[in-house]
């Protein structure tokens, strides 16, 4: 998925992934992974997702990264934040009250601008992108990340052949593949979201499910 698509998909507000309400896996299953108070939280491809005020109400710095200037922009526009906006490298940053938003392509990252990330929230990057760039993901992602970082990851799985992504299904077996060099991987829960996404179920999708993961780096 290249970063026109990306950036047409929020034009358009063909947006069907944002959530109007905090993500319920992060609510649930933060707490299992016992996070460093008040430390900094990264969160790719993140959109405009809600998540990063329910991190940053916790007490964490926040991190994202983001490709389309439509969906930072609604962000801070819709939660009546006015950010102090500048240009770091390939990037316009744009940043208010301990959130900070890269607006730019995650590929571009350089392990400077993570520093001091201790955990990552990943919500539905990696579902975003077709099977051959989530390769390229996980090992940019390694290689720019300081240090040992835990990854809190969700992803989603259905029979691939009922619809053309995105969302890509991402089986457990490849998150295993992506991330087991690096990371121990658990399974904290499965939840079936087909009910609530009939947009998939028109579409032909006969199960789906959510799919949350603890990475845990073994350093
Ligand atoms: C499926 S959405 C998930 C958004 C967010 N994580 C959430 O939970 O709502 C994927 C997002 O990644 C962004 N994106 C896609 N490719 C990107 C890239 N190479 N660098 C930065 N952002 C990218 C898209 O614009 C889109 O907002």
């Amino acid at each position: 998925m290249e970063a026109e698509f990306w950036r047409q998909r929020w034009q358009k507000n063909e947006i069907g992934f944002h959530q109007d309400e905090i993500n319920v896996h992060l609510q649930t299953c933060w707490q299992k992974i016992e996070v460093r108070p008040n430390s900094t939280v990264f969160v790719p491809l993140c959109g405009k997702s809600l998540d990063l005020l329910w991190l940053r109400s916790q007490g964490y710095t926040v991190i994202g990264i983001e490709i389309s200037a439509l969906a930072v922009e609604a962000f801070f526009v819709e939660n009546e934040l006015t950010p102090e906006v500048s240009e770091v490298d390939k990037f316009r940053r744009w940043e208010c009250d301990g959130i900070t938003i890269l607006e730019g392509d995650f590929f571009d990252l350089q392990p400077g601008h993570l520093s001091g990330v201790e955990t990552v929230y990943d919500r539905a990057s990696l579902v975003a992108l077709p099977p051959e760039m989530r390769k390229a993901y996980a090992e940019h992602l390694f290689k720019v990340l300081p240090g040992q970082v835990d990854i809190l990851l969700v992803t989603m799985q259905y029979p691939q052949e009922e619809m053309s992504g995105p969302p890509f299904a991402v089986e457990e077996e490849e998150v295993h593949t992506l991330y087991h060099d690096h990371y121990q991987m658990s399974c904290l829960d499965t939840l079936d979201i087909l009910e609530e996404n009939p947009r998939f179920r028109a579409k032909g999708v006969t199960h789906m499910e959510e799919k949350v993961f603890l990475l845990r780096n073994g350093g």
